[in-house]
């Protein structure tokens, strides 16, 4: 069976990345989306930090393309099999079209209606269905219109650990990517000066619990939502602090700082100079910032940008930079 997996946008390549490293192979990879052989059931038992959803796929049938009437003459073609559920569709499409994702998910939902004998709940009028529900996904990305359903109860994107958030909240599968751009690794030290709620950190340490985890955030009620998170025997070092004045040395900073939209901190001078003091000399900041302070690392002569990536989320279009200290013209990163 395949599995299609929907990820965030600029996080194609990295998600492709997480999924070859646990030995499943992507057969097709577009905006948003993988389409992957499964090694093993680990795809579902031990799903991608990077996905957003992923779907069992039942049936897939060619993208009929532009008009609802060749939707409705392609959708009788959809052939499966499944219980007699209550259930939802929720589609999306790449491309213009002379129809909405409602007109997809109603000619879908009657057909899987006709095929599975469930009761479909349709979301056109904004009616959420039930909560014990079988969900379907159907996606037409110009080549291909895939059917699948979700082996989950809820979204993957959705962490069991998380239950309280801040203004600013970072989204688990972006806190994923960048925990997986750290190149983390048992004994190395990792601070986050913006933790917030502790997204970033927490989803580290589901990766690599054997690092020394320190999150730092001025606002007591963020420190408050970061230790309300933490599972049971995860040891996170929690502090109030300032983002300018943190001490020690550390291996990783990874970090969410303020985007100013609905949080401000300023310039970002004296929080660069204030991280250049306690990275090790070989160590990497992964921060996902504005444009303005992706320039501003950018021309900062003491730091030397290793990668980036430019994603969606939120509304926003925020810039990953992974970034090392120049030593004398050299980076070095262990
Ligand atoms: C974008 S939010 C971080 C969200 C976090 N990644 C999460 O997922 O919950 C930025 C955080 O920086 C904190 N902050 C702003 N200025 C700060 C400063 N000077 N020192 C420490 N924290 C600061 C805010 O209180 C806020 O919680």
């Amino acid at each position: 069976m395949l599995v299609l997996v929907r990820t965030v946008t600029g996080l194609e390549q990295l998600a492709a990345e997480e999924l070859a490293a646990a030995q499943h192979r992507v057969i097709d990879l577009s905006r948003r989306q993988l389409v992957i052989e499964p090694h093993d059931a680990t795809v579902v038992t031990s799903p991608p930090r990077l996905a957003d959803d992923l779907f069992l796929i039942h049936d897939a049938v060619p993208d009929p393309g532009h008009t609802r009437q060749a939707l409705a003459d392609a959708v009788p073609a959809i052939q499966l099999t499944g219980e007699p559920a209550d259930f939802a569709v929720t589609a999306s499409f790449q491309g213009r079209r002379n129809f909405n994702r409602y007109d997809i998910e109603d000619l879908v939902g009657e057909r899987l209606r006709e095929l599975t004998g469930g009761r479909y709940h349709s979301r056109r009028e904004g009616v959420t269905p039930p909560v014990d529900r079988v969900d379907w996904r159907v996606v037409l990305d110009g080549k291909t219109l895939w059917v699948g359903r979700r082996p989950f109860a809820v979204p993957l994107h959705r962490r069991e650990w998380r239950r309280h958030t801040v203004t600013g909240s970072l989204h688990p599968p972006v806190a994923a990517a960048i925990a997986r751009l750290g190149r983390l690794a048992p004994g190395l030290q990792v601070l986050d000066p913006f933790c917030g709620a502790g997204t970033l950190l927490l989803e580290a340490h589901a990766v690599e619990p054997g690092a020394t985890y320190r999150g730092i955030d001025r606002q007591p009620a963020a420190i408050a939502a970061a230790r309300a998170n933490t599972p049971y025997g995860a040891e996170i070092a929690w502090q109030e602090g300032d983002a300018r004045q943190v001490r020690g040395s550390v291996d990783r900073i990874l970090t969410n700082p303020p985007w100013d939209v609905r949080l401000g901190i300023g310039p970002l001078g004296p929080y660069l100079r204030q991280w250049r003091r306690v990275l090790r000399p070989d160590g990497l900041l992964v921060a996902i910032v504005n444009h303005e302070q992706a320039e501003r690392i950018g021309g900062d002569a003491a730091w030397q940008i290793l990668d980036e990536y430019d994603v969606a989320v939120a509304g926003q279009h925020p810039r990953i930079l992974v970034a090392g200290l120049r030593q004398r013209g050299v980076t070095k990163v262990r």
